[in-house]
């Protein structure tokens, strides 16, 4: 296939924005410099751009910073969605987020059309490490309180009971008249997994952000939300490793 070709099937920019790369020398292939945008790749060939590797499979993968205030849905008449982010030539390529994040979560949210990686990022049975920052109000945490998150617990908030698999709390301050701020690792992704586990605590949460997904990790502060950018080859291979998709390469 042309290298044009492929790097824009690969969602990395219009035709005339990667041929505008590859005239500029931006481009390698196996590590030579090529300037020709009807040059022959094949998938499997190593193809940087600015010193980066980038992944030229047909599958797609993206990292998007969520904004608070915009709903995980490829679709939606009334509020501000995912959808409203994705580039246009992307729109036909059957993307869609893995999971979600609640309307008033922010942070890192994997968009893919790989439909065997979305799923497995999403069974607890990869127990894929999630790290949430949470800003709350309440009282400290009690080292029992801790000690009960560690271990897994049983919660009713809806009326029966169910596990709430064993996660890590780490407090980073805590205040008892103004907000405290903890990370929550978690290994299963129940609906307001966060939110459910602080209210059992008696506290509330008031701003939540996803930092990190299997080791890949963004910035704690929200200046990037809104942004999206392909998966770089590394992050992609973390990813496929995490979820036993492909054996690690130590
Ligand atoms: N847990 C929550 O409570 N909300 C999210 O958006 C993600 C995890």
């Amino acid at each position: 296939m042309r290298l044009d070709r492929l790097l824009a099937n690969s969602g990395l920019g219009t035709r005339s924005t990667v041929r505008d790369k590859i005239s500029h020398g931006s481009v390698m292939v196996n590590g030579a410099v090529v300037k020709d945008s009807s040059f022959h790749v094949k998938e499997t060939d190593s193809i940087t751009i600015d010193g980066v590797e980038i992944n030229c499979q047909t599958k797609l993968y993206y990292l998007f910073d969520k904004p608070d205030g915009v709903l995980t849905a490829m679709e939606d008449k009334r509020l501000p969605c995912v959808a409203d982010y994705i580039p246009d030539e992307l729109k036909s390529k059957k993307l869609s987020p893995v999971g979600r994040l609640d309307y008033h979560t922010s942070g890192l949210l994997i968009i893919t059309n790989d439909g065997e990686l979305s799923h497995r990022l999403q069974s607890p049975k990869y127990e894929v490490p999630k790290i949430y920052l949470v800003t709350y109000r309440g009282l400290p945490w009690t080292s029992d309180e801790i000690t009960t998150v560690a271990s897994g617990f049983q919660i009713r908030d809806k009326g029966y009971s169910e596990d709430i698999a064993p996660a890590e709390l780490k407090v980073i301050d805590e205040s008892s008249d103004e907000f405290s701020h903890a990370y929550l690792t978690l290994r299963e992704g129940k609906t307001h997994e966060v939110r459910r586990i602080f209210a059992h605590f008696n506290k509330e949460v008031v701003e939540l952000r996803r930092i990190d997904l299997a080791g890949i990790r963004i910035s704690e502060d929200t200046d990037s939300c809104g942004a999206i950018r392909p998966l770089t080859a590394d992050e992609l291979n973390i990813l496929l490793e995490a979820t036993g998709l492909k054996q690690s390469s130590l």
